[in-house]
């Protein structure tokens, strides 16, 4: 793992966007695996930024995202289309056609999935951007997720709706079951980049990175991938 300590938020998403940029440069019709969540909002607006300024540009790129809350429709503030659309997709040169995220309102949840993990086995992404949960998640992968987990439904648990329930009304409203990409499809992308920033997150990162490879933490088996980049900010790095 190349471990980087930010010495803030903003240096935190300036160096993510240069590791999504690189991969960018390197390969113009790179396949990108995207995430949601308040941790990678800096780095899409860096991106935004350096799209607008000619720096960079999104035409042939291919988005997948991670994950997605059953029962909300896509118009839905907190739905994880919505925020990819508001947060980014809007803001830059990318083609519609070209984003893919599970769908939360299919009737039939199972297919859906199905649909959902053969698309990522046509689509070799070239990188995966995570955040991490502050019980060690990843995408909506929970605690006790076998490692060769594919995209299925998650019963999330009630640290994760507690949470997550600070963006919602109350803790009522947040959805109770997601559908997210499985642990060894996050573990076929090329590369990783994970972001993690805040206190909350300090025993996750360091179980993450020197805890034992196990699925009581899902990060942790990124220990076993080949190409990881993770960028702390200070207080998720305070217990390294
Ligand atoms: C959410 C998402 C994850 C995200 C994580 C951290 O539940 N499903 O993909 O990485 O929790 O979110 P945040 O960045 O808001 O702390």
């Amino acid at each position: 793992m190349n471990i980087t300590v930010a010495e803030n938020y903003s240096q935190m998403s300036k160096k993510a966007a240069e590791v999504v940029e690189q991969v960018i440069l390197d390969n113009s019709s790179a396949v990108l695996g995207l995430a949601t969540g308040t941790t990678p909002i800096g780095l899409y607006k860096e991106l935004i930024s350096d799209f607008k300024r000619g720096k960079i540009s999104f035409k042939n790129v291919k988005a997948v995202n991670l994950d997605e809350y059953i029962g909300l429709p896509k118009t839905h503030v907190q739905s994880y289309a919505f925020f990819m659309k508001s947060v980014f997709f809007d803001h830059i040169d990318i083609d519609p056609s070209n984003t893919s995220i599970p769908d939360g309102m299919a009737e039939n949840l199972d297919a859906e999935c199905a649909r959902y993990t053969r698309l990522l086995k046509g689509m070799k992404r070239d990188m995966q951007l995570l955040g991490l949960g502050s019980n060690g998640h990843i995408g909506f992968n929970e605690p006790g997720t076998p490692f060769d987990s594919t995209t299925y439904v998650v019963n999330l648990t009630s640290a994760t709706i507690s949470d997550n329930s600070r963006l919602f009304g109350s803790i009522e409203e947040v959805p109770k079951k997601a559908i997210t990409m499985g642990i060894s499809e996050i573990m076929s992308a090329g590369k990783i980049l994970m972001l993690a920033s805040g206190r909350n997150k300090a025993d996750a990162v360091y179980s993450m990175i020197n805890g034992r490879i196990s699925e009581e933490c899902p990060a942790s088996v990124l220990q076993r991938h080949p190409d990881v980049t993770v960028i702390l900010g200070r207080d998720a790095a305070s217990l390294l």
